[in-house]
């Protein structure tokens, strides 16, 4: 019989090798392989309860009531976890983030991973992680990933199971690194993932261009990491944002501002002077920046004189999503 509760945890993660654009969106399958690295540090728990009294479920973000939106993206992912446990209660969630928000920095990531994971556990789902993350992938691709720790990929095709969930490539301490995020704005974004991503695939005269090649990029990312090549990661990783950046950029979905620019020159004129960063950005203005771990402090100090960067947050490789309380 199900706890009833539950309380869990998910990290955010950054892609390496960027996610973008979908091969079927009914069923949100990723049109290209991704790569990531899940973050300590940067953490969502979230608490879910089923309660016979409620006519509908609840969730509150952060203290307050979540907006509109991210109510009926839960609500979705709780009905299909309602159909599966046969078990119509609704719930009550309340999610918080130890990390501060700001536009395209968690995305919704490790949001969806912790609620994912909590709904399977209250609701007495015997479920293994490939099928909690599979639920994550629907609701948001990028939140399969933050259901496992250290390097992570997520492919792009459903297989006959119909379950699609991420797996682990690496552990954390594959490559002995550090993110550094760059905050360069408290806003909202302007485009939402999903929706950049959808213009991108109608409008981008580079959208064909980027399926063809984000697969070998993924490839070849894959193995540098597999063979501790850090110098090929971080090519490939900033690479690899360029062309997804570009094929977004000529459909008008431009995430880039002038901070994120003056951010991502001074990464690039860093590396010319031997030290080891790359940059990559999201679907919002931040910078993100792999960086050696011997290397993080300077970065981390160079970038927070550039103009227009808020902000740095330096996170290290870490564990996946974990259950604090429920389940058997
Ligand atoms: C640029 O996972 O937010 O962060 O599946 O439509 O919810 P949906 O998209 P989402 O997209 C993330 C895009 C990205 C790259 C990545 O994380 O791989």
């Amino acid at each position: 019989m199900s706890a009833g509760r539950a309380v869990t945890f998910a990290h955010a993660n950054i892609a390496l090798a960027k996610y973008w654009g979908k091969r079927d969106v009914a069923n949100n399958v990723p049109a290209v392989p991704s790569l990531s690295v899940t973050l300590e540090g940067m953490r969502t728990s979230t608490t879910l309860e089923l309660d016979g009294s409620l006519s509908a479920d609840t969730f509150e973000l952060n203290g307050t009531a979540a907006p509109t939106d991210a109510l009926a993206r839960t609500v979705t992912l709780l009905d299909r976890v309602r159909r599966e446990a046969v078990r119509a209660t609704y719930a009550r969630v309340s999610s918080q983030n130890d990390f501060p928000t700001a536009s395209g920095l968690a995305s919704s990531a490790s949001g969806f991973a912790a609620l994912a994971l909590a709904a399977v556990t209250a609701y007495g789902l015997d479920w293994d992680t490939a099928r909690t993350s599979d639920l994550a992938r629907r609701s948001s691709a990028s939140a399969a990933r933050s259901l496992l720790g250290g390097f992570v990929e997520l492919g792009n095709e459903l297989p006959s199971s119909g379950v699609l969930g991420a797996k682990q490539v690496a552990p954390p301490d594959q490559l002995d690194v550090r993110v550094l995020v760059c905050v360069t704005s408290e806003g909202q974004k302007a485009i939402g993932s999903t929706d950049g991503m959808g213009r991108t695939a109608t409008k981008s005269p580079y959208y064909a261009a980027w399926v063809e090649r984000a697969p070998e990029m993924f490839g070849e990312l894959k193995a540098a990491l597999l063979a501790k090549d850090l110098e090929r990661v971080g090519e490939l990783t900033e690479a690899s944002a360029l062309a997804m950046h570009a094929s977004a950029f000529a459909a008008g979905v431009v995430y880039v501002t002038g901070a994120t620019l003056e951010a991502m020159t001074r990464v690039r004129e860093l590396r010319a002077s031997g030290l080891a960063a790359w940059a990559t950005m999201d679907a919002g203005p931040h910078v993100k920046v792999l960086v050696s771990r011997t290397d993080s402090a300077a970065v981390k100090a160079a970038m927070e004189r550039v103009p227009g960067v808020l902000r740095v947050l330096e996170a290290k490789p870490g564990a996946g999503a974990g259950v604090i309380e429920g389940g058997k």
